[in-house]
């Protein structure tokens, strides 16, 4: 644990639980890939409901985020409300989760859906189709939107404005980095191994950990890592044991 007890109190993730603490309920976590953005999004101060998720693609339809007609029968139809709806309601109405991940893919239709879904609670709200019921957001409704960019300029401003509070994570989650075998943590939280300049991902540590198991270090360093930096991975690898 030595690893982990160097590490700042005060960082991205601290920030991040404080805003939750404080009721903030709307939150962007944005930077590079592989940190444990998502993993957070849908865990860290979720209610009894699960969370609701939605991964933004240039082909995400508005009928993905509030819901769409069903076939049920030969000729009936049932309108199935959509992880958008769903998460305004959340247990019992009171609001839930919603997940938005990779916004910054957000156009189009989905774009406009989007920002209704995350109006503020005053001015929210959604007629379901088939039983004409309007709907509006739990007390409880929050929205954690994730993108692995690293410039706030390539997200769409209109859901910047609705998302004052913005996180940049910069590092690994360390209840992610504590999953790993004590020798790789220290690689995972500096997110490199070796001299490769390259950021690497968590779950690139994972699956060396789980491969390395099954086949030795060597072949899964190559496996996962690619042959141009397997070897120095290696080698990085024993000058940390020694250490
Ligand atoms: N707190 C955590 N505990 C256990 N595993 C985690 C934790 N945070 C992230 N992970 C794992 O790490 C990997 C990357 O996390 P993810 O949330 O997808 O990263 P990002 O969204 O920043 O790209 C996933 O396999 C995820 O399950
Ligand atoms: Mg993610």
């Amino acid at each position: 644990m030595a690893v982990m007890e160097r590490i700042d109190e005060l960082d991205c993730w601290r920030d991040f639980a404080d805003v939750l603490e404080a009721g903030i309920s709307r939150v962007l976590l944005y930077g590079p890939s592989g940190t444990g953005k998502t993993y957070a999004a849908l865990h860290h101060n979720v209610g009894n409901a699960p969370a609701e998720r939605l991964v933004c693609t240039e082909d995400l339809t508005s009928g993905e985020i509030t819901g769409t007609w069903m076939p049920v029968g030969e000729h009936r139809w049932e309108w199935r409300e959509g992880p958008g709806v769903r998460a305004w309601r959340g247990a019992g109405g009171r609001g839930g989760r919603l997940v938005v991940d990779e916004v910054d893919r957000a156009s189009g239709d989905a774009l406009s859906t989007l920002l209704a879904m995350t109006d503020s609670p005053e001015s929210a709200r959604w007629r379901n189709p088939e039983t004409c019921e309007w709907v509006r957001p739990g007390p409880h409704f929050s929205v954690v939107m994730t993108s692995n960019v690293d410039d706030l300029n390539d997200i769409p401003i209109s859901l910047l404005d609705r998302f004052p509070v913005r996180i940049r994570i910069d590092r690994p989650h360390l209840a992610a980095v504590a999953s790993l075998s004590s020798d790789l943590r220290g690689s995972a939280l500096a997110g490199s191994l070796g001299p490769a300049a390259r950021r690497i991902s968590l779950r690139s540590f994972y699956a060396f950990d789980e491969l390395r198991r099954q086949c030795g270090a060597a072949r899964a360093a190559h496996l996962v890592f690619g042959d141009e930096v397997a070897t120095s991975v290696l080698d990085a690898l024993t000058i940390a044991a020694l250490s």
